[in-house]
């Protein structure tokens, strides 16, 4: 097994690609401490469906966006599982507010949730790792849109641009500690974040052309590139993103 005696974290696990990624780690080997906010029943459910299949893994409640429940959430995983090796920074939301239109309070809202989240996640995470030696993983869930406009999801895109240079800057900065940061950007995935295009079937058949993969990914097809670069095969990859997004970034404007 790929993860084999690793222990990871996952923001955001109980819900969409967080929760496929709990799915992917766990079966390649991990112990999973899945990070949530909302919806204790679906984590419990997840757990379950993990030690049905003998996998380690526990839920803690933590709002990401405030540093002092991310000291709690990594105290929780050394306390569960005695180390960190890989940090999933992976929770996230977007208003679909264009720049005229964003208020102050869904602007504050996305930028914490989706970047302030990552940064000191990035930093915990990493004393934690330096702390107990031998360098770990620092996965960033961004998107395609850390690099393209998406007009009508400013907010949105400014957090995503924010985390495709805390990736770059964490990346030099910890390198020397052997801990390696790397983004992964999807394009559109069926989740709950795209839950509003996909219940508008003129939407959601536009948004499949635009793709030229035809259709949007399924949750464990970014779960497995997150396994991936968990795992031995990744160790030159940091300060870097990883596109899967189907290449609708090469085609079309972001819908
Ligand atoms: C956004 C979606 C959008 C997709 C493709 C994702 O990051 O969350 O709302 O459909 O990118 O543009």
């Amino acid at each position: 097994m790929n993860l084999k005696d690793k222990v990871a974290i996952v923001t955001g696990g109980n819900s969409g690609i967080g929760q496929a990624i709990v799915l992917e780690l766990a079966r390649q080997g991990a112990s999973v401490v899945i990070d949530y906010v909302a919806n204790p029943a679906a984590t419990a459910a997840l757990e379950q469906q993990l030690a049905a299949l003998g996998e380690r893994a526990v839920g803690v409640q933590a709002d990401v966006s405030q540093v002092a429940d991310l000291q709690r959430l990594i105290a929780a995983a050394v306390q569960a599982f005695g180390r960190i090796d890989i940090m999933v920074n992976n929770a996230g939301i977007e208003t679909r507010s264009s720049v005229l239109e964003t208020t102050e309070s869904q602007y504050d809202k996305v930028l914490a949730i989706n970047l302030k989240s990552a940064f000191f996640g990035t930093q915990l995470a990493a004393q934690q790792m330096i702390k107990q030696g031998g360098g770990g993983r620092i996965i960033n869930i961004s998107s395609v849109h850390e690099d393209w406009p998406m007009p009508g999801n400013a907010p949105y895109c400014l957090s995503k641009g924010g985390m495709r240079m805390l990736t770059r800057t964490a990346g030099v900065e910890l390198a020397a500690h052997g801990i390696c940061v790397v983004g992964v950007g999807p394009g559109a995935v069926a989740t709950p974040i795209n839950q509003s295009t996909m219940a508008d079937p003129a939407l959601l058949a536009k948004l499949d052309a635009a793709i030229p993969l035809g259709r949007l990914a399924r949750p464990e097809e970014i779960a497995s590139v997150v396994a991936f670069l968990a795992g031995d095969g990744a160790s030159y990859m940091t300060a870097t993103t990883v596109f899967a997004d189907g290449g609708i970034m090469q085609s079309s404007p972001g819908l």
